[in-house]
């Protein structure tokens, strides 16, 4: 069925992703094996010789298959010559397989990896990542939160702030503590769960709750002129969901659900530094309109008002 359709946004996402994570785990692979190479034969002089070893020396040639996958996956992600959505399901499937020590074909090359991944903890984590990426199944679900998903949701939100804002030093421990546990307490969740006038959504992938957002339609600000204001109270994934399409498919789903209950421009706060974000909303066409004070704690800090007319 998949038969030359054209590869979907989220297939091209996912091996974009896998592209870079894999030129990472590859370019740890080659500094250990040009280490042992060395240690065997003294050094190497200079980088051409390298490179000639790189690509004809056996010593290097297990890693050829890696880099090979690397070339067909930008090939495949590429203008000139994109994958069909089947090429590129097959292009993941055959990562997978070699990635997983599963084809049984190149037990050399398998034997390779496997000592290279036990010996090199940095290898080892980034092919952990390269794995579950894999085998993530794209669909993401996007569910609207009820009561019995406070804890969760809770737990969620605070872990996603805690990753989005604890490592900037402008923001000490105690006032992300003082904020974080008031306002994504158990008890406080559950009661805007409680609160028909607040949309909770859940993003999960197998069953697995990566992310969140928060609207309050027909609330208001005074830089934002609009007859059926909605306020994007939160947008929030996991770090390592970060990056790969996901923030736009919740972003979607909020601005879709706004539309559809006639809600005419729909406005967010987001913290002056927060660039990331910020570059993300105008991404979706979201403008500067004014600013106001977001209370972290002790700290008032400055957050920007951006509006989108929907
Ligand atoms: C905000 C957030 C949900 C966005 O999700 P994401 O996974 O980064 O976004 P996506 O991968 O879906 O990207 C969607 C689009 O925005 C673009 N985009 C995302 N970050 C960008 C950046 N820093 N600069 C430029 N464009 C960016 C992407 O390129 C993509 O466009 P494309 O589809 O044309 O390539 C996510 O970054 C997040 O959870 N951040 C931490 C929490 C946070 O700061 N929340 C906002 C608080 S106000």
């Amino acid at each position: 069925m998949l038969q030359n359709q054209p590869i979907t946004i989220e297939t091209k996402k996912k091996l974009k992703s896998l592209s870079r994570l894999m030129s990472h785990f590859h370019k740890i692979l080659l500094d250990d094996a040009k280490e042992e190479y060395e240690k065997a034969n003294g050094n190497i002089p200079n980088v051409y010789l390298y490179f000639q070893l790189v690509l004809e020396d056996k010593h290097f040639a297990w890693l050829r298959k890696i880099s090979y996958l690397i070339a067909l996956i930008d090939e495949a992600t590429s203008v000139r010559h994109p994958a069909t959505e089947e090429e590129a399901r097959k292009l993941l499937k055959k990562t997978h397989s070699v990635l997983s020590l599963l084809d049984e074909s190149d037990e050399f090359f398998n034997q390779k990896l496997q000592k290279a991944l036990s010996k090199n903890k940095a290898a080892s984590l980034i092919h952990n990542e390269i794995l579950s990426l894999l085998r993530m199944k794209s669909q993401l679900k996007i569910t609207r939160a009820n009561e019995r998903d406070a804890e969760a949701l809770a737990k969620l939100a605070k872990q996603t702030f805690y990753e989005a804002f604890a490592n900037d030093p402008r923001n000490s421990p105690e006032d992300m503590k003082a904020y974080t546990d008031k306002a994504f307490s158990v008890e406080q969740i559950s009661k805007e769960l409680c609160d028909e006038s607040i949309f909770y959504f859940l993003a999960k992938i197998d069953e697995e709750l990566i992310g969140y957002a928060k609207l309050k339609p027909l609330s208001q600000i005074d830089c934002v002129s609009a007859e059926r204001p909605i306020e994007l109270c939160r947008l929030y994934l996991l770090q390592k969901y970060i990056g790969k399409g996901f923030g736009r498919s919740l972003m979607n789903h909020c601005l879709s659900l706004a539309r559809e209950m006639k809600h005419d421009v729909m406005w967010l706060g987001v913290w002056e530094y927060n660039y990331r974000a910020q570059k993300f909303y105008e991404k979706f066409g979201f403008e500067r309109a004014g600013e106001h004070i977001f209370q972290l704690g002790n700290d008032p800090q400055t957050d920007w008002i951006m509006q989108k007319r929907l």
